[in-house]
């Protein structure tokens, strides 16, 4: 196997193989021929309008729309205006008037590994239909109804699935919280979004163990009740996953299976406008508090439904199986809303990749024949660690199309997915995109692109990006610069949960002062090669990215710094080739500090009670002092370089105090 370590970002800006989609594969493509690929990319750039109008009218709209897009009062889009449209109907009762009713839906697979196997649980699109409908009657039954917030927290479970579809078809929208956030990360997301609900279980499975949910729940809720505001939170209902014992608050807390019991399995689907909110999901930015990224209806269903179905190049007949958790984007659009508009059979586990052993993955895409597969750059960099004996021992023939998405990929493991994985066969693609554009945006088509290691190659139908300068104008090929979107596109982030000013900020501020208030700005550094693909360079902003999970510098040091033992604390990324990015922490302690080893593990998870263990920093040096400007601002670039072990070779003379660095270096108080 190929070591990551020996690749720097040298080796990726002179990656230069290059690979051509099977003869057979692009001739039974959806998109198969470069003339079909740019037929429909210019009308997407040249009239889009016309182009997604069309599309649009794939999808079955309650009642149809008048106008496709309404740009007037951007940068807050409206598209398909006029139109209703249901998502759970989208992804349901469309397709029971077909062949597709029997049709399974969805694979589960869940975690223990007991004596008979894993459990398994399969359910065909009539079936899924009932059981959502039954789960919609549950919630209205509890008073819940159109545009009231639920939260749900949830393992991965088909229960997860089903709330989120429950919650579309009454007009409730959705508010995800991965389930490995901690109480206090869950308690700001229900005050933010003002839920009424939380969806959640008694546990989930992880490696054979229960991780227990509801008492983060109980501990979130009660946190609620002690703010000014009180507990916006009247209901909480529970999942029965694992049996292990939960606290109960009589009156508020209901068992779903109970609830199931007193409800028919015929609920209308609400008509929603297709403006309507459909869900809310919270991500981190540059600043401490997480944001409630709003996607709206009848937008982000076309977008969600357009991508899976040229970027998977879905066929009736595949079994298509994205890893991600249904916590973040990647599982909302493309584990729910994409591969069930598409009326596609997708697998669902619930575990750990490695758990109970290093080829779990690959035994699950034996066993279910999965044909498409979608997974993260931090997963491929374990598999190659863990060995290929792991993969070599499952029959993986049925792939035929294997995907990336949550970071740049490095050539090698990129190399590595494709021969071991993909048995050389399988075209890869490696999708750019963000909980803010609600679908893939930058990707390549698998029948048609010439792809290449490392690359996200090439905008979606629709997508006008483009690498400009701190202008707005666009920099000639080979040359690195930031990422941008020019045009609107229909599963865009309509805002931000009650931050209007944030939502301006944050995307559409950054080329305002050159005349260009409607590019919007992703937060990437970027560059286009010749040939015109994109090469995706990571975050320019306080934004990390820690195994495919974006993490804000500031919201990990504000909770380094509500501990009683610190007084100033600076979080940076340092590469890793694990997980992409690896946090370090520098850290100034209130006194003095006996046990350093004591404190900083007590820091760590600190840090995991309050954000959650994704957030626990890999290291944390304690100093006492950080580099600033003599304006007190902390150099984050010279602490980049000392975390990464780098030489410094900026400019240290805006420091106040240059002799801070050897401090730094050493790693602790000089
Ligand atoms: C950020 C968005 C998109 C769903 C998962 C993450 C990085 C995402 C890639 C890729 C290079 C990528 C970007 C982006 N990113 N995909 N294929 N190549 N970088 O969604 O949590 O909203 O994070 O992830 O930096 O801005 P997210």
């Amino acid at each position: 196997m190929s070591d990551p370590k020996s690749e720097s970002i040298e080796s990726v800006l002179a990656e230069n193989r290059s690979f051509h989609p099977p003869k057979s594969f692009a001739e039974a493509a959806r998109i198969g021929t470069r003339e079909t690929y740019e037929r429909m990319w210019s009308q997407s750039i040249d009239d889009p309008e016309r182009f997604w109008g069309r599309i649009a009218c794939e999808l079955p709209w309650l009642e149809p729309f008048d106008e496709v897009l309404d740009w007037s009062d951007a940068p807050v889009a409206k598209w398909f205006g006029g139109g209703k449209i249901n998502a759970s109907h989208v992804c349901l009762d469309q397709h029971l008037e077909t062949e597709r009713a029997d049709k399974v839906a969805l694979i589960f697979e869940g975690e223990p590994m007991g004596d008979g196997g894993p459990e398994i649980r399969t359910f065909t699109y009539a079936e899924l239909h009932g059981e959502v409908c039954r789960f919609a009657n549950v919630l209205k039954a509890r008073g819940i109804g159109k545009g009231d917030r639920v939260a749900i927290y949830m393992p991965m479970i088909p229960e997860a699935a089903m709330a989120m579809l429950a919650c579309a078809r009454i007009g409730a929208i959705h508010s995800v919280v991965f389930g490995g956030f901690s109480a206090t990360s869950l308690e700001d997301r229900i005050l933010d979004g003002g839920c009424k609900a939380v969806i959640t279980a008694d546990g989930g499975w992880r490696r054979g163990t229960v991780l227990p949910l509801k008492p983060a729940v109980d501990e979130a809720i009660a946190k609620c009740e002690a703010t000014e505001g009180g507990s916006p939170v009247e209901t909480v209902l529970c999942v029965q996953r694992c049996g292990n014992e939960v606290d109960w608050t009589e009156g508020r807390d209901f068992w779903l299976h109970d609830e199931l019991m007193e409800v028919s399995d015929e609920c209308e689907p609400e008509p929603m406008d297709s403006e309507d909110v459909l869900f809310l999901l919270y991500t981190s930015g540059s600043t401490g508090k997480p944001k409630g990224i709003v996607h709206t209806t009848g937008g982000y269903m076309v977008g969600a439904y357009l991508s899976t179905r040229f970027v998977f190049d879905l066929q009736e007949d595949d079994v298509y199986w994205c890893t991600a958790d249904i916590g973040w984007i990647t599982g909302h659009t493309y584990i729910v809303y994409g591969p069930l508009a598409n009326g596609a059979t997708m697998v669902m586990y619930e575990g750990a990749p490695n758990a109970p052993h290093e080829g779990r993955f690959w035994e699950i895409c034996e066993r279910h024949k999965v044909s498409v597969f979608y997974t993260a750059p931090t997963a491929i960099r374990a598999f190659m660690k863990w060995g290929d004996e792991h993969v070599e021992r499952y029959d993986l023939s049925s792939l035929r199309l294997l995907g990336t998405v949550g970071e740049p990929i490095n050539p090698a493991a990129w190399i590595w997915y494709r021969d071991k994985v993909g048995g050389g066969r399988c075209p890869i693609v490696d999708t750019w995109w963000q909980t803010e554009t609600g679908g893939i945006m930058i990707t390549p088509l698998p029948g048609v692109s010439a792809t290449k290691p490392g690359s996200a190659t090439q905008p979606f139908f629709g997508v006008d990006a483009a690498i400009v300068d701190e202008n707005g104008r666009e920099l000639p090929d080979g040359q690195g610069g930031l990422l941008a979107i020019r045009k609107p596109w229909p599963s865009m982030l309509r805002g931000i949960w009650g931050d209007e000013a944030r939502f301006r900020e944050t995307y559409w501020s950054k080329w305002e002062h050159a005349g260009k208030p409607h590019f919007y700005f992703p937060g990437d550094g970027a560059r286009k090669d010749p040939e015109g693909n994109f090469w995706i360079m990571g975050r320019v902003d306080d934004v990390l990215n820690v195994s495919g999970h974006r993490l804000s510098t500031m919201e990990i040091e504000s909770a380094l710094v509500s501990h009683p033992s610190v007084v100033e604390a600076a979080v940076v990324p340092r590469p890793d080739d694990l997980t992409g990015e690896a946090i370090v922490a520098f850290v100034i302690p209130t006194g003095s500090v006996e046990d350093v080893q004591a404190i900083v593990e007590e820091l760590r998870d600190h840090v995991a009670t309050e954000i959650g263990k994704l957030a626990r920093p890999a290291e944390i040096r304690i100093t006492t002092r950080l580099p600033k400007t003599r304006s007190g601002k902390i150099m984050r670039r010279l602490l980049r370089a000392i975390a990464a072990g780098d030489d410094v070779t900026q400019d240290t003379t805006t420091l106040e105090d240059p002799t801070i660095l050897d401090e730094l270096r050493a790693g602790g108080p000089a």
